[in-house]
Order: structure tokens, then C-alpha cells, then sequence
């Protein structure tokens, strides 16, 4: 890959597109988020059935992707985030959580923070809460 071509590409991101899931679970892999990529068919259900996905391409390269759902006039979830390693902290992940959240100030969102971004969305303004709870699910 030339690094520099590819850089010098401008990056676009949509609000419509649902990207192949080879393509997501390719993303979630090199950026190490825990999901089961080696399950295509859970992995196409899991974007079948979520109602926000914000993505960001380099041309037709899939370097970032953000997954939740929101009821667009209260509530919001995010599940998933992920930035390409090679395109980490170029304001990719900042993006997508902005054009994810910002199209109705009357919806709040939450997360859940992945251990390695424990620190991240307090830089970034987020809120901590303290009563979150979680059902387990058997795999
Ligand atoms: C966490 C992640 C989504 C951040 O996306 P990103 O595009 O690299 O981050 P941004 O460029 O939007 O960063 C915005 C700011 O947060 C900082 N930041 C980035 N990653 C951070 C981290 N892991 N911890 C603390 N701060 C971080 C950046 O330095 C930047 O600071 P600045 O505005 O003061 O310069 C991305 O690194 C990633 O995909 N990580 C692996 C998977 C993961 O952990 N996903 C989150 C699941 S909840």
C-alpha cells in the first residue's frame, strides 16, 4: 500500500451505507475490538438490526465504523467504534460519535467503553454514569 497516496485521499463518511460484513469484521480485527468476526452471518444480523451506522472510507476502504441504535426523540445507544490502527487519532473517532449523536439534541446516548478506550470518551466530553447494568449473554 502506498501509505502516502492513500493519505493524501480525502476521507468521506456516511449515515446510509451498510458495509459487507467481511468488510466490518476485517475493521473490527486490525482495530482489536472484541466481536464475533468469525461469524459472518452474527455479524450481518447485528447491522441488519441497528438503526444508527455511521462509516468512514477512503475511497471504497472501510477505515472506520460506528454501530448503535437511537428512537431519534429520547434515547440512543452506541455498540461499536473503531478507527483503522493506521488512521487512530486523526479526529476519525470523534467524527463519527458527532455525526452519530449531533442530528437530534434530544436524544441521550450511552455506551459502554471498551478497555482500551477507558480514557477516551472523557477526553472527548463524555459523562461517566454509575448505573449501568448488563445481562450476560452465554457466547
Ligand atoms: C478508540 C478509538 C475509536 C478512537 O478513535 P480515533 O479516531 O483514534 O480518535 P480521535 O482521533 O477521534 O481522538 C480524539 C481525541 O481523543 C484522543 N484519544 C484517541 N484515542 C484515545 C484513547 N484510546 N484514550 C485516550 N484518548 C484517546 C486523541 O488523542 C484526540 O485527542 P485531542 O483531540 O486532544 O488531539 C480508536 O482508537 C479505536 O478504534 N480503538 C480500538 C477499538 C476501540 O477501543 N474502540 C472503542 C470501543 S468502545
Amino acid at each position: 500500500v502506498d501509505r502516502r497516496a492513500s493519505t493524501a485521499r480525502s476521507i468521506t463518511y456516511d449515515r446510509a451505507k451498510r458495509p459487507p460484513p467481511e468488510a466490518i469484521a476485517a475493521l473490527y480485527g486490525v482495530a482489536r475490538l472484541d466481536r464475533p468476526i468469525d461469524d459472518l452471518d452474527r455479524i450481518r444480523q447485528m447491522y441488519r438490526d441497528s438503526s444508527l451506522v455511521v462509516t468512514a472510507w477512503v475511497g471504497d476502504e472501510l477505515i472506520g465504523i460506528l454501530r448503535g441504535w437511537s428512537d431519534s426523540a429520547y434515547l440512543g445507544y452506541i455498540a461499536d467504534l473503531a478507527v483503522h490502527p493506521d488512521r487512530q487519532r486523526q479526529g476519525i473517532g470523534r467524527r463519527l460519535l458527532k455525526m452519530a449523536v449531533n442530528p437530534d439534541r434530544r436524544v441521550q446516548f450511552v455506551l459502554r467503553a471498551a478497555p482500551t478506550a477507558r480514557d477516551y470518551y472523557a477526553h472527548i466530553g463524555w459523562r461517566p454514569v454509575g448505573n449501568a447494568w448488563y445481562w450476560s449473554r452465554t457466547n
